[in-house]
């Protein structure tokens, strides 16, 4: 099994050495988390409701100022570099990894930010493209860099936007506001449960003995991000139809259950199924949030498979894969939940696992999900972490 290297004084030595061999010089090293959701999928580009928590798992840039317009830039996991001419980026997608930096540079120029050339490293533990995020850490670790390299005050409330959009205009995602907000705005040792609307949001301490453990399937399909968008497009095209008879709502976030089934007859069978997702999902949120304020990690379990049934049977966005990790999940008695976690279509799923049995847990997992599939998984148990900012010396 592969094992993911999370001791963070050997990530950041790493790269100060990378750093050093490529450019010369000091640099100062900031980082962002990746995240995995507890529940509340989809919901967040209809105003809806999330949970997330940030992870132990990091996106890092080194950066150090320089004199010119440039960004250069090195990825550690691409072992590649390429350059960037602040005076000259336009939005639009090239499919490669740089649409991150330049998106993010972009936006921060478009917004009137100013920033500085730099040359800058760049290495990920979040595993690229399992659902845990690693586009929002290195939209947000990135952002972090260039801002503070440029000497301009970096705004936590801010910053979530800003990545936002550099997503909406390079990669083109329509994704929400969730995995960037979660990677500025993670605490250790919380979930933290997200009204995407207001971005109010509160933090809600897991229990002590609870392990998130997260389990890659290690297959990734190919319609993932035109899948994501097809299901943006559907929300929208069922929150028109609902206009229609509902002209207050502003976003399915606005629908309730009842008023869904009075109105019904205007929605293809497809449509119906897309939104009786998200208004029940906006649901089990709320409720999960109560769950684990009570530290009633039962109801939290109930809740988490009601999601994955949702998102399976009515979204439409997990695999053969996905179910099958999470069965396997829910023959272990030390399994408190369960679920698929991010936008689907391959990638991850979420357990949550009783701290003195995680190891046995994802000893056990390793060998049934291999023994049926002939993959081998990588299981990580993690905690929630703090968000983004600067590293400190070591
Ligand atoms: C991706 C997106 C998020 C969110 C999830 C699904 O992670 O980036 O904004 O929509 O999918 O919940």
């Amino acid at each position: 099994m592969k094992r993911i290297d999370r001791s963070t004084n050997e990530a950041i030595h790493r790269l100060k050495a990378l750093f050093a061999e490529l450019y010369g010089g000091h640099p100062t090293v900031y980082r962002a988390p990746g995240r995995v959701n507890l529940i509340g999928e989809h919901t967040d580009y209809n105003d809806g409701f999330v949970m997330p928590a940030a992870l132990n798992l990091y996106t890092y840039v080194a950066v150090t100022p320089r004199p010119d317009r440039r960004l250069r830039v090195y990825s550690e996991n691409f072992d590649e570099a390429c350059d960037v001419d602040l005076d000259s980026i336009r939005p639009g997608k090239s499919g490669h990894w740089s649409d991150y930096v330049r998106g993010v540079a972009g936006v921060l120029e478009s917004s009137g930010y100013k920033p500085r050339g730099a040359d800058l490293a760049i290495a990920s533990e979040v595993p690229l493209g399992s659902g845990l995020s690693s586009s929002a850490a290195l939209e947000v670790s990135t952002a972090w860099a260039l801002l503070s390299n440029s000497e301009i005050n970096v705004d936590r409330n801010a910053i979530p936007q800003i990545c936002q959009q550099a997503e909406h205009l390079y990669p083109e995602t329509k994704c929400g506001i969730m995995d960037q907000f979660i990677s500025c705005h993670g605490r250790a040792g919380h979930a933290l449960m997200l009204d995407c609307r207001s971005l109010d949001f509160q933090l809600l301490p897991l229990p002590g003995d609870v392990r998130l453990m997260v389990c890659n399937t290690m297959v990734r399909h190919e319609h993932a991000s035109g899948g994501y968008n097809t299901r943006q497009g559907e929300c929208q095209e069922g929150l028109r139809a609902l206009q229609q008879a509902l002209p207050e709502i502003r976003a399915l976030r606005d629908v309730t259950i009842d008023e869904l089934e009075q109105h019904r007859s205007r929605l293809s069978p497809l449509i119906y199924k897309r939104i009786r997702h998200v208004v029940t999902e906006n649901e089990r949120v709320k409720m999960a949030a109560s769950a684990l304020q009570a530290a009633d990690m039962a109801k939290l379990g109930e809740l988490m498979a009601d999601s994955h049934r949702s998102l399976r049977d009515d979204y439409e966005v997990s695999t053969p894969e996905l179910d099958l990790m999470l069965e396997l999940a829910r023959d272990q008695k030390d399994v408190y939940g369960a679920r698929m976690t991010g936008g689907g279509f391959g990638g991850c799923t979420i357990n949550l696992v009783h701290s003195a049995r995680a190891g046995e847990v994802q000893q056990r997992l390793e060998q049934n999900y291999e023994a049926k599939t002939g993959l081998s998984p990588t299981i990580i148990i993690c905690e929630a972490s703090d968000g983004a900012g600067a590293v400190a010396e070591t």
